[in-house]
């Protein structure tokens, strides 16, 4: 179990990628993990467009923002997450849709991880570029972009991409979030 906190801390949203192409057995393997997330009833409320073809990957890099178009295109694996609302209706207040893929997003990060790829997800993008270029129908919501590749050479990434990537990784400490007994009460950690 501690190997799993490890792979969970040390996985990390690099912003450089080589020109080594994931193999068709890898990005299987990726899917598999998604699709073994676990969502509210086992709905599923999730689909991934891959853009494969030049022209596909030239239109998921047109709607990338100004702060992603500088390093994202360099990955090989570009792919597209949405989520479908009517497949997980909102209850009580609660778009669990959102959660169920955020699930399956985690769930590939840390297989991508686990398999030496770095992934990256994104919500810089144009949801109106990603739906005309992609004929997203008007049931499934862009929830977010991802790119995975190999790992690349950090030193050649443009300057204000690279004090990005080496910017040190923090998290909130348990006390800035975990309570007992009631919201703001600290625990004993
Ligand atoms: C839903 C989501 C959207 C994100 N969008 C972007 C983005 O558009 N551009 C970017 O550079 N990083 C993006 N990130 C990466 C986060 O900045 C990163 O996960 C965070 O800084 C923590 O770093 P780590 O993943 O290396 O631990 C996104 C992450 C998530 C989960």
């Amino acid at each position: 179990m501690s190997q799993l906190l490890d792979l969970i801390q040390s996985r990390r949203s690099d912003r450089h990628f080589s020109q080594q192409s994931v193999s068709n057995q890898d990005i299987k393997d990726l899917l598999e993990a998604f699709r073994w997330a676990p969502s509210c009833n086992n709905r599923q409320p999730w689909r991934v467009v891959l853009a494969r073809s030049a022209s596909a990957q030239e239109a998921f890099d047109a709607a990338l923002s100004e702060g992603n178009r500088p390093w994202a295109p360099a990955a090989s694996l570009k792919m597209i997450i949405l989520g479908v609302p009517e497949e997980q209706p909102e209850k009580n207040g609660q778009q669990s849709y959102l959660l169920d893929v955020g699930f399956a997003m985690q769930n590939m990060m840390l297989q991508g991880y686990a398999m030496g790829l770095t992934i990256h997800a994104m919500a810089g993008f144009d949801a109106n570029k990603i739906r005309d270029a992609f004929d997203i129908p008007a049931s499934a919501q862009p929830v977010a972009l991802m790119v995975a590749g190999y790992r690349g050479v950090v030193e050649q990434l443009p300057e204000a991409v690279r004090v990005k990537d080496l910017k040190p990784r923090t998290r909130k400490n348990l006390e800035e979030f975990s309570f007992a007994n009631r919201y703001g009460e600290k625990d004993g950690f």
